[in-house]
């Protein structure tokens, strides 16, 4: 088999597959959903083309202001070139706005808007279901050292500070995200994976009758509507917006 094509990894939106330079891959985003660790299901048309669509520009933004990342280019519509990363099971989740399981597991209204931004650790394995960890429990199990955790935290810092005022521009609240690590082959830690509706909440600020609208996978979680409707206009706001600057 042509060594380009070799699979890596296939997850449960994106496939990863080997490039004949052994630092890259190329990353291919699916239309599968999964909710619940994957207890719901369900294919959209079209969605692998728009997250690779918005997660590129949200690459590129982050990348215009200095976020390492392991994102190189778009090859085709839903793929990209990416740097091949050591990924860290840790998912790191950043929360504006109480929503989800912070409100399912404290006593915090939804839709609070929190003092400060809050960070959340999750194991990233999928047999025990990604499980909330405590900062001593990411050292027990040698999850990655305290320096890179300090710098994991700095980046997410960040990269909230550009994507609450890019989203702001797009008449968007971002609400809480989610987002994932890797070291490059030097060692550096990079942000990886991607940045879609697929894992972050977006609310639209252009309410309905004071109704909050989702904008993202709640919309799949939650039974809330169309997701290809959401995705596009996420997308379509992106462009635009683009377009003008
Ligand atoms: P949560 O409120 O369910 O913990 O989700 C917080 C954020 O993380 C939300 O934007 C959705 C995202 N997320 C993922 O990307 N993958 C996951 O497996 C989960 C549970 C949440
Ligand atoms: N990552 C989750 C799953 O495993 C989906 C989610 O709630 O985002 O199905």
């Amino acid at each position: 088999m042509d060594k380009k094509c070799e699979l890596i990894y296939e997850g449960k939106a994106k496939i990863i597959f080997a490039n004949e330079n052994p630092e890259l891959v190329s990353i291919v985003f699916k239309d599968d959903a999964t909710a619940f660790n994957a207890k719901k299901k369900q294919t959209f048309k079209g969605k692998g083309i728009l997250n690779c669509s918005i997660s590129s520009n949200i690459f590129d933004l982050l990348i215009k202001n200095k976020i390492p990342t392991h994102y190189i280019k778009k090859i085709n519509e839903n793929s990209i070139l990416a740097k091949k990363v050591e990924i860290i099971p840790i998912e790191v989740v950043l929360r504006n706005i109480a929503y989800g399981s912070l409100c399912r597991q404290t006593d915090i209204e939804p839709g609070t808007n929190l003092k400060q931004p809050l960070i959340d650790f999750y194991y990233k394995n999928d047999n025990l279901n990604d499980p909330l960890l405590t900062s001593d429990r990411i050292f027990l199990l040698d999850l990655i050292e305290a320096e890179g955790l300090q710098k994991i935290k700095e980046i997410t810092y960040k990269i909230n500070n550009i994507l609450k005022d890019f989203f702001l521009e797009l008449n968007l609240t971002l609400v809480d995200f989610k987002l994932e690590f890797g070291k490059d082959s030097s060692g550096q830690i990079i942000l990886a994976d991607e940045f879609s509706p697929d894992n972050c909440r977006l609310w639209d600020r252009n309410t309905k009758n004071g109704k909050i609208e989702s904008l993202d996978k709640d919309r799949f979680r939650n039974d809330l509507g169309d997701l290809i409707e959401a995705y596009s206009e996420i997308d379509n706001r992106i462009n635009n917006f683009i377009g003008f600057t």
